[in-house]
């Protein structure tokens, strides 16, 4: 077991090294959340005090992302993104062949969307577990809404086929996000028209985001037993 756990790490760390390989000294970098993805902050954190690289300003995708790159001592940006980034280096819960991926499995989706959208590059990094060959097969798709009249929103997923849960945090508790929404991990199975899902979820009042990121990564790191290997979007 340990060794299964280690080579794990072994393998995100390899994918997120690999990315870091694409930052330059000057860049505006989105940094991501999650397990895979802070393996990024640490890298950069480690060529910064190498003096390898220069002028590296960070936007963190959740606070804990933040207090780790603060702790490591990368300056970041206040909470005002500027017009947008040169590259983001970010984790994901599954990955389609289009590159298309799901996350929010930490909780993060909401920022992470927002800092995806103003990045010129955006580069997610997973180990080959997470590749999948329809969306929905691996993971249930995390749904942020507000807490108000959220049972409605319960219901209109199930309408559209999910099995819901409700996240729920370490005691117990409802799981809160950085914006003090819910999270409802929404099983839909694989979904055969994620573009379609995607505008219905869109449309509807009270459901604040969905892991559904589609047509956003330029590229895919993917680092397993046969090495890393970097898929990029047909442009
Ligand atoms: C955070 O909300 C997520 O989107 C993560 O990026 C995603 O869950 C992948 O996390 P791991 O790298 O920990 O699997």
């Amino acid at each position: 077991m340990a060794d299964t756990v280690d080579t794990e790490i072994q393998y995100k760390i390899a994918a997120a090294r690999e990315a870091v390989s694409l930052v330059e000294s000057g860049m505006l970098v989105g940094l991501g959340t999650g397990s895979t993805a802070i393996w990024a902050t640490r890298c950069i954190a480690e060529l910064i005090h190498a003096g390898e690289l220069h002028h590296i300003t960070g936007f963190a995708t959740s606070r804990a992302t933040a207090v780790e790159a603060q702790r490591l001592g990368i300056p970041l940006m206040d909470d005002d993104l500027p017009g947008d980034l040169d590259l983001t280096i970010d984790g994901a819960d599954e990955v389609d062949p289009h590159l298309d991926v799901i996350k929010g499995g930490g909780g993060a989706l909401l920022r992470e969307k927002i800092v995806a959208q103003v990045s010129r590059r955006y580069i997610i990094v997973v180990d080959e577990t997470k590749l999948s060959p329809l969306l929905g097969t691996r993971f249930a798709l995390p749904v942020e809404v507000l807490m108000f009249g959220w049972q409605s929103q319960r219901r209109f997923l199930e309408q559209l086929g999910a099995k819901v849960t409700l996240r729920k945090a370490g005691h117990g508790e409802d799981f809160k996000t950085d914006s003090g929404n819910i999270i409802l991990d929404c099983a839909f199975g694989p979904i055969s028209t994620p573009k379609e899902l995607a505008n219905q979820l869109a449309w509807r009042a009270g459901i604040v985001e969905h892991g559904l990121f589609l047509g956003m990564a330029t590229d895919v790191i993917v680092a397993g037993p046969h090495g890393v290997q970097r898929l990029q979007r047909n442009k």
